[in-house]
């Protein structure tokens, strides 16, 4: 069946908090379509719990949060992307707020938290713990407000459709029917790529599709060897890796192993409130000495309506695996939750690819370095969500026209039948791989193991899909592929990228890792 075909001014691939703001942007430019291939709301950012960081409170200034980000990026951030985060934020919040999101208060007065490594309370949120799905909720909001933007969802975008260097469209999956939008712009807010690993705090959503059809489509991809591991997700039998959110930490709560010992304080001279990546580490050394599989977060010795209060989605969700947050230690153990790396964008959202813009989680500006501070996301998902749809508005308004003489669709849905494998063994395996060895510590042997096992699935990174599950695993073991290969040819350590063979940064540390199609990785200023 020939696909159908559809012509907009603007296509924005992602419905979370990047996709919306701009989406958002772009309205009073032109017609704009969102695609979400759930539904509307399924997003990283509809889960996001501890809040958004931002300099806005009276303690803090922009200089302040700028550092701390820095700092916990480990020597790998672009200072200038981190200088436009922290100084457009406060702007962005107060517009945002100006849409009618609702951030908790102390009286009159918006209510700041802490989370690891930042030197100031300055993370707002909302009904406590459920900062995201506040967001989600005021940018639908505004964005139903403009009749230009018009969305579809459950539409899974399989591949981008490119003239030469230049993306002109993609083509999607929408229930049995197969669609060509094209657009004078595109956008890809796809998020990040969670489910590549067994241990997840990321919603089933999160399988890479953005990163892989960037990279099929020729564009750079860079720092993937940095995945961000969460410490504190729930570690009980029957129960997913259920968050709970570092602003816990944030208002006290201490980590303990299985003898009840505190530690943190020996690994590092902020505890508890260390950067993200050390914390991860020093649960896993604690976990190997004590032979165990979690720690647990204490928060007994804190009041129990202040708890309560405070974390009310956290506290009810592991009440119904019978544990009770202001009573039980909570046995927690790290999980993957944030990459770093993505389609490389300038601070525009430009990939490279011209007509093709980039932003949130699948972007990287280097904004966060080597190692997220934590709030940062949803307030890069604002900044670089905005600039990139400036951008591409202006992209078009300087006349940049398609031509559709050689139109190119990646990899659209084929007639051929794919080679006979077992998809759900295949998914499972490499999500234990991805764990087990190219995980929280990797070596070159661990990872040699995984590239091993990945060139063998070469077939599947290069087939022609049939279905949406299909897409899915093709795009995760390409994103797999692109982990671990950054991650042996970075001989060192650094931010969330750790070898036991290569303790030191190495040489060259400063530099990005590049990946593109069809050549080896490299460095990058
Ligand atoms: P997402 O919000 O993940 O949205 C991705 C969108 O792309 C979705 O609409 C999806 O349907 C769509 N999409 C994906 N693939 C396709 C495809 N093939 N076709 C069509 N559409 C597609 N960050 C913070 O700053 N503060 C926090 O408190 C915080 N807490 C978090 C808690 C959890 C549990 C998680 C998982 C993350 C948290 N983060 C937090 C990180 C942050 O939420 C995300 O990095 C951020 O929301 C990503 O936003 P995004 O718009 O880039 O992507
Ligand atoms: C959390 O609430 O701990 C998540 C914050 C983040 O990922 O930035």
């Amino acid at each position: 069946m020939a696909p159908s075909v559809i012509t907009v001014d603007f296509l924005v691939i992602g419905g979370g908090v990047a996709g919306l703001r701009a989406a958002i942007e772009l309205a009073t430019r032109g017609s704009v379509l969102v695609l979400t291939k759930d539904k509307q709301t399924e997003s990283s950012t509809e889960y996001a719990q501890g809040g958004v960081a931002v300099a806005l409170s009276d303690e803090d200034e922009v200089g302040i949060h700028y550092e701390d980000t820095i700092k916990a990026g480990d020597g790998l951030c672009r200072e200038n992307a981190v200088k436009i985060l922290v100084e457009e934020g406060p702007e962005l919040i107060l517009e945002l707020i100006s849409w009618g999101a609702e951030f908790d208060k102390e009286g009159s007065k918006l209510s700041f938290t802490r989370e690891a490594a930042h030197s100031r309370k300055r993370i707002l949120h909302s009904r406590g713990d459920a900062t995201g799905k506040e967001i989600e909720r005021a940018l639908i909001q505004k964005a139903r407000t403009y009749p230009s933007i018009s969305r579809y969802d459950f539409a899974f975008t399989l591949d981008l459709i490119t003239d030469g260097n230049r993306c002109i469209g993609a083509t999607v999956l929408r229930g049995n029917s197969i669609i060509n939008i094209f657009a004078k712009a595109v956008v890809l807010a796809t998020g990040g790529a969670g489910q590549v690993y067994s241990r997840t705090t990321n919603p089933m959503i999160a399988t890479g599709d953005g990163l892989a059809i960037a990279y099929r489509a020729g564009a750079l991809i860079t720092d993937m060897e940095f995945v961000q591991f969460h410490p504190t997700t729930l570690y009980s039998p029957g129960a997913p890796p259920f968050l709970l959110s570092e602003a816990m930490r944030g208002e006290g709560a201490l980590l303990a192993n299985i003898s009840g010992e505190r530690f943190m304080p020996q690994y590092h001279e902020m505890a508890e409130l260390a950067p993200r990546d050390a914390v991860t580490r020093a649960m896993v050394s604690e976990m190997v000495k004590t032979n165990s599989r979690h720690v647990y977060l204490v928060l007994t010795h804190l009041d129990k309506d202040f708890i309560k209060k405070r974390f009310p989605l956290i506290y009810a969700t592991c009440l119904q695996y019978d544990i009770d947050i202001t009573e039980d230690a909570v046995p927690v153990s790290p999980a993957a939750h944030y990459f770093m790396g993505g389609v490389y964008t300038n601070v525009d959202g430009e990939t490279g690819i011209k007509g093709l813009f980039a932003a949130g989680e699948v972007a990287c500006t280097g904004v966060h370095g080597a190692n997220r501070l934590a709030s940062n996301s949803l307030l890069e998902g604002l900044v670089y969500g905005a600039r990139a749809g400036r951008r591409a508005a202006s992209y078009i308004e300087e006349g940049n026209v398609n031509t559709t003489s050689a139109v190119h669709a990646q990899n659209s849905a084929a007639d051929s039948p794919a080679p006979a494998f077992d998809l759900a063994k295949t998914r499972s395996k490499m999500r234990q791989l991805m764990w087990n060895k190219t995980g929280i510590i990797r070596c070159g042997e661990s990872l040699s193991i995984a590239k091993k096992w990945l060139d063998r699935k070469q077939f599947i990174m290069e087939m022609s899909c049939q279905n949406r599950r299909e897409f899915e695993l093709k795009n995760m073991l390409t994103v797999a592929h692109l982990i671990t290969e950054a991650a042996l040819f970075r001989k060192g350590s650094v931010g969330a990228h750790f070898r036991t063979d290569f303790r030191e940064r190495g040489e060259g540390w400063k530099k990005h890792t590049i990946c593109r199609k069809g050549k080896e990785v490299a460095w990058s200023d």
